[in-house]
């Protein structure tokens, strides 16, 4: 028997149960991982809320580092003994082991630990596909990141000014303005007192920005489409704040704008796709451009602990799990 943490309803952080688990022997294209360092996502709170539903009972977590133990029928991509990290379903990654498709993993450079894996491996390829992919953000471009003190904000800052963008960050607090502006955010705007329309017209010299990139979703959507220019991109990636409802498609008239509502899961379906963005965010991090901040730290068993200050706003940078 190994622990896991799994849920039997929805409902708030008290659902997260610490349980017996038997993991069980890998099937055809599975792998059996023991973790040494787990992630907590944001994802992990729509997951145990029903937003996203799961059939029920249900694992949780979609990220996490650790040792390949055994190898099920057909797997190429992994052998035993490989240092691997992941993000990705099913849910299960708040576990001692568990059993995982083995195309979902990702062997780990010597230059990468398993804790900067663990905290990483989905923020990072996220901010990967939104600021490579989903819009290809250039050297001299100002852009609009909201929630730049969290986990893929912190990255995204960072990221950002490596690629010669100027960053506006939207932030709750001073202390977390002056966290954003340490990796790299050039403006911070306090959106729970300010205006941040108002200060991203400010600050660009009434242009507006080329692309806004907002995981807070229903409270800033209106205000996001109002930061754009002619022909901008609105990427909703999130749903901090709960989800973008109901939104009249004539709103984009007022500057022919463009909404995506992107997904890691899309944009990493293909193993090439995967494989490419994995080796350009280790290089990010080999190369010391982008430094992942584990700013909390808790033991697999407070997992209701991480969910409740993870939704009160009070964590920065990412968050990891001692199994
Ligand atoms: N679509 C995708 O592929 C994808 C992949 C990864 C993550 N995401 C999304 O990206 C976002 C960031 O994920 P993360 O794990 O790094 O989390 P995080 O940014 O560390 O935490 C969420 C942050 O959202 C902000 N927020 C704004 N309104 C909020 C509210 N009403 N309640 C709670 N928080 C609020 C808070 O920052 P302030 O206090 O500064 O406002 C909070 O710290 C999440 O929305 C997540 O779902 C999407």
């Amino acid at each position: 028997m190994t622990k896991a943490i799994r849920f039997h309803q929805t409902g708030g952080p008290e659902v997260l149960a610490y349980e017996d688990v038997d993991v069980g022997a890998p099937g055809e294209g599975e792998a059996r991982v023991r973790h040494n360092v787990i992630g907590l996502n944001f994802i992990d709170t729509y997951h145990r809320s029903g937003l996203y539903p799961l059939p029920l009972p249900s694992g949780i977590g979609l990220e996490a580092a650790g040792v390949v133990e055994a190898v099920g029928s057909g797997v190429t991509e992994v052998k035993v003994g490989d240092r691997v990290a992941y993000s990705g379903g099913p849910p299960g990654a708040y576990s001692e082991e568990r059993l995982i498709p083995a195309n979902k993993l990702v062997t780990l450079p010597s230059g990468v630990s398993d804790e900067q894996a663990a905290a990483m491996m989905l923020k990072g390829l996220t901010v990967q596909y939104l600021i490579r992919r989903v819009y290809r953000v250039e050297k001299g471009e100002t852009v609009l990141f909201h929630a730049a003190a969290g986990g893929v904000g912190l990255i995204a800052c960072q990221w950002l000014k490596a690629l010669g963008a100027t960053v506006i960050g939207t932030v709750s607090s001073d202390e977390k303005a002056a966290i954003a502006k340490a990796h790299g955010c050039d403006h911070t705007i306090i959106y729970t007192r300010e205006k941040f329309p108002e200060r991203v017209r400010e600050i660009t010299g009434g242009r507006g920005v080329p692309v806004v990139f907002d995981s807070v979703g229903k409270d800033t959507f209106y205000g996001s489409l109002d930061c754009l220019m002619p022909r901008g991109l609105l990427a909703v990636f999130g749903n901090g704040s709960g989800p973008v409802k109901d939104v009249d498609i004539n709103v984009l008239a007022k500057g022919s704008f463009y909404v995506t509502r992107p997904t890691l899961m899309t944009y990493t379906a293909q193993r090439s796709d995967l494989e490419a963005s994995a080796k350009e965010l280790f290089g990010m991090v080999e190369s010391g451009k982008v430094k992942i901040e584990i700013n909390q730290r808790y033991d697999l068993a407070d997992a209701q602990q991480a969910h409740r200050d993870l939704e009160g706003r009070k964590t920065t940078g990412s968050t990891v799990f001692q199994p």
